[in-house]
């Protein structure tokens, strides 16, 4: 599955073993995803948005998940302030995998093959690399915006867990024989961001509200399939994502709500109003309804932009 040129992606250390045997399954999984590049502390800018845009900046993914890991342990010390800054419009990306146009992308394979397994876990992985991107960008972009320290702590905690969750994938393709890269990826994952930069409110109906949301929707049935298909270190990954996942919702529901009631908005109308004027479609059922309401997900926000099943 490798390609020759695909030099970055070989010597990438997404794959190397952990040094001691962990306890148990997940834990040798995220031990193998951790064993990647660091970052040395004095080269670490000294802001929050600042280090929020070195992240956009960043095109490897194995330096988006080495600075993100080390803003994260930084920010948890308590040695850095939040700062000001500017992102970019479009994040950095590699060379590879291949960007598409939505309508231009390989009809992805459902079976329980190892190559319909590695399509399904390299789109996953691309979703994964945006997701580290879209919570650095709401990091950067509204720095300026007076919000409270608890605000930042939150949407840090979510892009460190995204950067985590790509390199369990990431590892986990290295350890099928292929690697995030060799496969093309969907080009349309930054349309999200562009239509709601503007407004933060409309950044979290459609993002988390919208995007993560469905999500839990859908990984349940990918964890059975991926069991049923005898590959369960790959369903362990998706099974710490989801986890992970409903505390995304979570906190993208907490600053929704907050920060409707703060402008005397209706959640429930600025929702519905949000969602029509910047996400493209209806919402598609089956909607997992416990997932969403342990996210604290009002049923009344999502059903009503429900196409019908
Ligand atoms: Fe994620
Ligand atoms: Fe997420």
């Amino acid at each position: 599955m490798r390609s020759k040129d695909n030099v970055m992606l070989r010597t990438a250390p997404f794959a190397t073993p952990p040094a001691a045997a962990p306890r148990d399954k997940l834990a040798r999984l995220e031990a193998r995803g951790t064993a990647m590049q660091q970052v040395s502390e004095p080269s670490l800018p000294i802001t929050l948005a600042a280090g929020a845009v070195a992240v956009l900046d960043a095109a490897e993914p194995a330096r988006k998940v080495a600075l993100s890991r080390a803003l994260a342990a930084r920010w948890r010390t308590g040695g850095m302030p939040i700062g000001q800054a500017q992102p970019p419009p479009r994040p950095a990306r590699p060379v590879r995998p291949l960007l598409l146009p939505p309508r231009d992308m390989p009809k992805r394979r459902h079976g329980g093959s190892l190559a319909g397994r590695i399509a399904l876990l390299h789109a996953l992985a691309h979703i994964e690399l945006n997701a580290i991107d879209l919570a650095w960008d709401i990091l950067a972009r509204w720095s300026t915006a007076g919000l409270p320290p608890a605000f930042f702590a939150d949407w840090l905690g979510v892009a460190a867990e995204e950067a985590e969750h790509f390199a369990l994938l990431a590892s986990r393709l290295e350890a099928l024989g292929s690697a995030y890269g060799e496969l093309p990826a969907h080009d349309g994952l930054w349309e999200a961001a562009q239509a709601t930069a503007h407004d933060l409110i409309a950044r979290l109906a459609v993002v988390p509200l919208v995007l993560e949301a469905r999500g839990l929707d859908v990984t349940p049935e990918m964890i059975r399939r991926l069991e049923r298909a005898g590959d369960p270190d790959s369903a362990l990954i998706l099974e710490r994502i989801y986890a992970d996942e409903i505390g995304h919702v979570a906190v993208g529901a907490r600053w929704f709500e907050l920060l409707c009631r703060a402008q005397l908005l209706d959640p429930e109308a600025t929702f519905h109003d949000r969602v029509r004027r910047h996400f493209a479609g209806a919402l598609k059922p089956p909607f997992n309804d416990d997932a969403r309401r342990r996210a604290g997900l009002p049923a009344g926000d999502y059903r009503a932009l429900a196409c019908a099943p």
